[in-house]
């Protein structure tokens, strides 16, 4: 299994925007150096706890200050920006990471991100409708072939490049098609049988969930494995990354009280808990754990959502939920706000990349199947 860091980044509210973005860059060097794989950054116009407007920065600054490690927005908006001024952005940030980048999509989780850039009311299947013209689009701009269009949504273009008979270079036009001529693209999902899944399926795009539960994270891949089968692509679970909590110390009672007493548990009882359960998200788990919303609090959420422990733990508790799941091909770790002691969590990621991830591999026959 690859290991790979989710950068939401759930800081506590009181943190700047330079705090922010210096504990962003901050991961990137301490994931690259301590064997990560992946860096995802989100992106929220509007969340106080979710604050990175704009994950291309912080992707272009950590390009500079990283070696080995890859990074993706997860998940430009499409909903939210213009596609084909994305497309160049997007083209030539692959270009500047030299085949470091892939790109990450999604619907917008927020209505209120949504309403500042002039969507009100919009139900899931306008904004999944909308992910499609701006792909669309986007792979038209990519492409570098003259065309106009007129969509529901947008406009865009692409002009001839037109000789202009002074045998000289004024004419030609800046290429920012992907890095390497393609671009991997990945797709996030987070309902029962989810839309946006059945979305990456049909177009071979990677899946990315959030792990609320192995039943809903089983319909997850149910619905990436059809949709992809009857659009003739591969189902791959080696491309699938699943975003959990996670915390690793030497001991399970230390990675405990780190995960308790830390960032993970500041968020969670402030933030997450109440928006996890707006969202549904904690349904998933109390079944799976076949107990009540009323024995829910953050110490249970430690027991049962969070993957929290020793080493030697972890790799079991992962074991276990790849017997039951199928498994994924990159745990991606959500990150939290560990400024006041940075430590701990530095070296929980390099217990995860050097003593956990090597020890969990895709079951065989799921393997084969793949
Ligand atoms: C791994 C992951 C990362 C996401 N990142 C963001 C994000 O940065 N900003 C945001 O508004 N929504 C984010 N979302 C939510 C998506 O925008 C969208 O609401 C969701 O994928 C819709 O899923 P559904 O089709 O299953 O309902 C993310 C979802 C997942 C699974």
């Amino acid at each position: 299994m690859e290991s790979g860091l989710i950068h939401i980044p759930y800081m506590r509210p009181e943190r700047t925007s330079r705090e922010t973005f210096d504990w962003a860059l901050a991961n990137a060097r301490e994931a690259d150096k301590r064997g990560f794989d992946s860096m995802m950054v989100a992106e929220h116009a509007t969340q106080k706890w979710e604050c990175i407007p704009n994950p291309e920065l912080v992707i272009a600054a950590a390009a500079a200050q990283t070696e080995r490690i890859k990074f993706a927005p997860m998940a430009h908006l499409l909903p939210q920006h213009h596609p084909a001024g994305l497309a160049i952005q997007v083209g030539w940030l692959s270009q500047i990471l030299e085949g470091r980048y892939f790109l990450g999509v999604g619907a917008g989780a927020y209505p209120q991100s949504s309403y500042v850039h002039g969507i009100r009311d919009a139900d899931s299947q306008s904004l999944n409708e909308m992910v499609r013209e701006a792909l669309d689009i986007m792979e038209k701009v990519w492409k570098r072939e003259p065309f106009f269009m007129e969509g529901k949504y947008w406009s865009a273009g692409y002009p001839e490049e037109v000789e202009d008979g002074h045998d000289d270079d004024q004419h030609k036009l800046a290429d920012y098609s992907p890095y390497g001529g393609k671009l991997d693209i990945a797709v996030t999902g987070l309902s029962p049988n989810s839309p946006s899944i059945r979305f990456a399926g049909e177009r071979g795009f990677k899946p990315v969930s959030i792990y609320s539960g192995s039943s809903i994270l089983k319909t997850h891949w149910e619905t990436y494995e059809k949709a992809a089968l009857e659009n003739s692509h591969v189902p791959d679970r080696s491309r699938y990354h699943v975003s959990q909590t996670v915390f690793v110390a030497e001991t399970d009672k230390e990675a405990r009280k780190l995960a308790l007493e830390g960032g993970i548990g500041y968020c969670f009882e402030r933030y997450l808990m109440p928006i996890w359960e707006r969202f549904g998200m904690i349904e998933g788990f109390v079944k799976d754990a076949g107990a009540e919303m009323s024995d829910v609090n953050l110490e249970w959420m430690c027991d049962n959502v969070w993957i929290v422990g020793s080493p030697e733990t972890v790799v079991e508790k992962m074991n276990k939920l790849f017997e039951f799941t199928g498994g994924w091909g990159t745990l991606q770790v959500e990150s939290h706000d560990y400024i006041d002691n940075p430590t701990p969590w530095f070296e929980s990621l390099e217990l995860i990349a050097n003593e956990v991830a090597p020890k969990i591999a895709l079951p065989e026959k799921v393997a084969a199947a793949s």
